[in-house]
């Protein structure tokens, strides 16, 4: 039996007991493998070391009420991961093949999955990075994809808190770069404005988009959404924003259960009193409310710093019940581990 207080569990590593490995050499993948070793021995003149060739995705299993696990849209991860690798140069990972090595370190790391009603999850974290003796600027010619896992916290301990945001005179991505993928140095490049952010008191900062300067793309490692004073569900669109796997999500269920109209459109920052509500979206918080964003010296007070706003609420409600097995998932969203 393992002692966790699943409870208490925050966002920090924990060995669990079994990881997936596969390794590109020659031109194919191998045969993925499960191992208890959680250490890697590369090259150190691995271009993912040196060069920043390397990405990875992050997705969750869940407990259901009758004890099943399931994973939620993890094709979408792997779609996304074959994006950011084909941006990258880098062997994709095809599709059944993700989806089998997430369910297989799922299944062999069973007990490590919450129960259910703790709102904890069993947190994957699938990776591909280039391996090997290459000291020149040109990609790799082997890799390791792997998947590993451990039993994360609920975001929000005692319930849904607003945050504010502050908006940063930094850009997360090029108009060109890299913004649209999840490659490790966007993350590198966001620890900065974080820090800064954080220490003026703001849980993170929001990147504007890297040509104007005028329009929202990122809240922190979030994407952004808003609810109108005539209730659209609106958020917006560019090619330097990662397409957020919780922010589809809610787009389809804004429009398909909650019957509203939704808006993928630009958001101007010195337009956002058009939003009643704001609120980040993401894998590991579902929706971080958004109780002001301070621009210009000014803070903006959305629905509340206090609450969350009323559309916000019933959004997250579904969602999380979708994913924990309460509400009826659309076609396709669920991948039951057997
Ligand atoms: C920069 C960035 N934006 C948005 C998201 C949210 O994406 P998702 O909903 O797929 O977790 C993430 C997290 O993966 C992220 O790192």
């Amino acid at each position: 039996m393992l002692n966790i207080d699943w409870k208490e569990l925050g966002f920090n590593y924990i060995k669990t007991d079994y990881r997936y490995i596969s390794y590109w050499k020659d031109g194919k993948w191998s045969e993925g493998k499960l191992v208890k070793d959680n250490m890697l021995t590369i090259s150190e003149a691995s271009p993912a070391l040196h060069y920043g060739q390397q990405c990875f995705e992050g997705l969750k299993a869940y407990r259901t009420k009758e004890g099943k696990i399931q994973l939620f849209r993890a094709d979408a991860n792997a779609k996304r991961m074959m994006a950011t690798c084909d941006r990258l140069l880098m062997p994709t990972v095809p599709i059944d093949m993700f989806l089998d090595a997430a369910k297989k370190v799922v299944k062999a790391n069973e007990e490590y999955v919450p129960p259910y009603g703790t709102g904890a999850t069993l947190y994957l974290r699938p990776f591909v990075i280039g391996v090997g003796d290459n000291i020149g600027v040109k990609p790799a010619t082997e890799y390791i994809f792997s998947i590993f896992c451990m039993p994360v916290g609920p975001y929000f301990k005692g319930g849904m808190t607003p945050v504010n945001f502050c908006v940063s005179d930094y850009d997360r991505a090029a108009p060109k770069g890299t913004g649209g993928v999840k490659v490790g140095g966007n993350y590198a490049g966001s620890l900065l404005p974080h820090a800064e952010a954080a220490k003026r008191g703001f849980a993170d900062c929001i990147y504007l988009d890297p040509a104007t300067h005028k329009k929202i793309e990122e809240v922190g490692s979030a994407n952004f959404f808003g609810i109108t004073k005539d209730d659209k569900f609106v958020t917006p669109v560019s090619p330097s924003i990662l397409p957020s796997i919780t922010k589809y999500s809610l787009l389809y269920l804004a429009e398909h259960y909650l019957h509203m109209p939704v808006e993928q459109r630009d958001v101007y920052i010195d337009k956002i009193d058009e939003f009643k509500e704001a609120g980040a979206c993401g894998t590991a918080a579902v929706i971080s409310p958004i109780g002001g964003i301070e621009y210009e010296d000014k803070l903006h007070v959305f629905y509340s710093e206090k609450e969350v706003g009323p559309i916000t609420k019933k959004l997250y409600d579904t969602l999380i019940g979708i994913q924990f097995g309460d509400v009826k998932a659309p076609e396709g969203w669920i991948f039951e581990v057997e």
